[in-house]
């Protein structure tokens, strides 16, 4: 199909709340091929459909790496109907050239949803890996929300968006999300202890 343009971080599409399908259609099917290569043209891992201005829940995802085969993932109407877990995201997004800032994540989750040819599944992504955090970054998309509405640190982000000449953060679209913040700072609490630990034990040998 083709490789589409895609909408950039100040366009006020990005902040629309996508439409549900109700019919996997050709349209569908072909929006999908457009998000898939429209992904691969920009070394993307992760497209949603808002991303080359379609109002529709669907997303894609690839995560595979360097020499092994391609791999994507097509989410229609996804559903994250299990979190749990946190973790530090450091993110980037094909509406945010260049810029990267670190996010809070849950580390584990659970999405039902529709494959391309609209059969339902069910699949589950641990231990803050790239696919768990990949899904919980394009299913933000299909709601308005964009990675830096979850940055770690407001001033950072705000700092990386300057420096990529791209628009100042939202900050009334800030989330705040007090229990995945106390999951982490007890996460780098944990660091901190293991690292004094460590140090110890170098010290008594
Ligand atoms: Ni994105």
């Amino acid at each position: 199909m083709s490789i589409r343009k895609v909408v950039k971080f100040g366009d006020p599409f990005l902040r629309e709340k996508a439409k549900e399908v109700h019919k996997v259609s050709k349209k569908i099917q072909d929006l999908v091929t457009d998000l898939l290569d429209t992904m691969y043209a920009e070394n993307g891992v992760g497209l949603a459909a808002p991303q080359i201005g379609e109002n529709y829940r669907v997303f894609v995802v690839d995560v595979s790496t360097g020499d092994q085969p391609l791999n994507p993932m097509v989410f229609i109407n996804p559903k994250i109907i299990k979190k749990s877990g946190a973790t530090i995201s450091n993110e980037g997004c094909l509406s945010f050239p260049e810029a990267y800032t670190e996010v809070r994540r849950y580390s584990d989750v659970m999405v039902k949803a529709m494959d391309r040819k609209g059969r339902s599944f069910v699949l589950e992504a641990h231990d803050g890996s790239l696919l768990a955090r990949c899904i919980q970054h394009e299913n933000d998309h299909l709601d308005g929300i964009l990675f830096v509405d979850h940055a770690l640190n407001r001033f950072d982000a705000e700092e990386t968006l300057k420096e990529h000449n791209l628009p100042p953060l939202q900050v009334d679209k800030m989330l705040e999300e007090p229990e995945l913040q106390a999951k982490i700072e007890e996460l780098l609490e944990a660091v901190d202890t293991t690292e004094e630990t460590e140090e110890q034990d170098e010290d008594d040998k």
